[in-house]
């Protein structure tokens, strides 16, 4: 049993189904899913899940390289998965507008955006921008992403 117990919730799964059981027989492969903080933790799981069911997944990492090396480590037991790694760091507002841009640019639909990359009981810091770095990350950039699309 998981820490938050194993009650099942009307959709038939719990807080311990896996990314894998919530998705199984799931046929993603008509959409696009940006992932934002794909290249650590639950983002690298959503990433993984959601490629194997089909999905193209864009992840919208801070760190290139640390995002391409979880592709290259998807991509060795799941060749198909369709994945690319594009830059974003949500504190910085320059980088969440060419983010935008760059995608809007690719003319790919945005299916599915999963809102994971989160920092949280950060020292208070302000960001590139002046604003307090957890708000700026957390909230502000993530609407930025949202509604420039
Ligand atoms: N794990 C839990 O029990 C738990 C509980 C409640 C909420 N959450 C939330 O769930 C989300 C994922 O949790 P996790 O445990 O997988 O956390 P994690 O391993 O710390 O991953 C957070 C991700 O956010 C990215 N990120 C942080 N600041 C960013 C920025 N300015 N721009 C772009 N990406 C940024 C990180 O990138 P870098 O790798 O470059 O640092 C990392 O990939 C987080 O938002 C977290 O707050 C987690």
């Amino acid at each position: 049993m998981s820490f938050f117990g194993s009650k099942k919730c009307p959709s038939g799964f719990s807080s311990s189904s896996t990314a894998e059981e919530v998705t199984q027989g799931v046929d993603g492969s008509a959409l696009t899913a940006i992932v934002t903080g794909g290249s650590s933790g639950i983002g690298i799981e959503t990433v993984r899940a959601l490629a194997l069911r089909g999905v193209h997944v864009i992840m919208a990492v801070r760190n290139v390289a640390a995002g391409n090396k979880v592709k290259e480590d998807i991509l060795k037991k799941n060749p198909e998965a369709n994945i690319d790694v594009m830059e974003l760091d949500l504190s910085y507002m320059a980088s969440v507008r060419k983010f935008a841009s760059d995608f809007i640019a690719r003319g790919l639909p945005l299916n599915i955006l999963i809102n994971n990359a989160g920092i949280m009981g950060t020292p208070f810091t302000l960001s590139k921008d002046n604003i307090e770095l957890q708000f700026a990350t957390n909230h502000i950039g993530l609407l930025h992403v949202y509604f420039l699309y």
